[in-house]
């Protein structure tokens, strides 16, 4: 059966003092162990900081990024190895912003994905289309078209290593959601489209996150969707209260 999760990206927020506030709520009013595999991700500078403070819980770190290559000139970046060193095993590869503020394609997306990979980091390869391909009605294209040249060349076993975040760009930050109904054709889209291009159990087996201005109130209706298996959350993971209600929502 696949695993609901429940993830929350941090992006560039919080200080240390801040992070630790935020761990320490979080922990506090963690009382029961969810049902959801939950985890956070925060940036660079705080992930040492959120493992040593998670580490008796059962929250995983996750990164938000990583660069393709091990090690060598590329200042400013972070290597899977480096991230498996301080016992991060998960990392977002292809968030939306990271693919329009940070010129990510597909291609370099591919180049990370088997760098995590290979380093056995686990993934959570974000993609979604844009507003104007909605509106031009070419979100299942664009999406089609993410997965083919980012993901599709790995080998069947890796799919074990791979959680998938749905997040329709014109969703992220802009308090509009995606129907529960229009997540769940998505969805229910990626299944099928992964079952032809590998197979069946494949498509049953990948978990797949939506992601896009989940609140607590919207999360219930959101995960209810028989190929919805959980959220990927930007805005709403920053307040432990608001977070654990969503990781509660199932
Ligand atoms: P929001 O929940 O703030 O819309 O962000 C979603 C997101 O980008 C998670 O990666």
């Amino acid at each position: 059966m696949r695993k609901k999760i429940v993830a929350g990206n941090w992006k560039m927020n919080n200080d240390l003092a801040e992070t630790q506030e935020l761990l320490s709520n979080l922990k506090m009013q963690l009382v029961k162990k969810p049902e959801a595999e939950v985890m956070v991700a925060p940036p660079f500078t705080n992930l040492h900081e959120a493992f040593k403070s998670l580490k008796d819980t059962p929250v995983i770190v996750a990164a938000q990024n990583m660069h393709q290559n091990e090690n060598g000139a590329f200042t400013g970046e972070v290597s899977a190895k480096m991230l498996k060193s301080i016992g991060v095993e998960t990392v977002i590869l292809g968030h939306s912003e990271r693919r329009a503020h940070f010129h990510e394609t597909n291609e370099i997306l591919a180049e990370k994905v088997n760098a995590a990979l290979n380093n056995e980091v686990k993934v959570i390869f974000c993609f979604g289309e844009e507003l104007k391909d909605r509106q031009s009605e070419k979100h299942f294209d664009v999406v089609a078209k993410q997965l083919k040249e980012s993901l599709y060349h790995i080998a069947d076993a890796s799919w074990e290593n791979i959680i998938l975040a749905y997040e329709p760009v014109w969703a992220i930050g802009t308090g509009e959601t995606a129907s529960p109904e229009q997540a769940q054709e998505m969805h229910a889209f990626i299944r099928k489209n992964i079952s032809e291009a590998f197979n069946e159990n494949i498509a049953q087996e990948v978990s797949i996150l939506y992601g896009g201005s989940v609140k607590p109130a919207n999360a219930s209706e959101i995960f209810a969707k028989e190929d919805v298996d959980g959220g990927l959350i930007g805005g709403a993971s920053l307040k432990a209260v608001d977070f654990l209600e969503i990781v509660n929502a199932f």
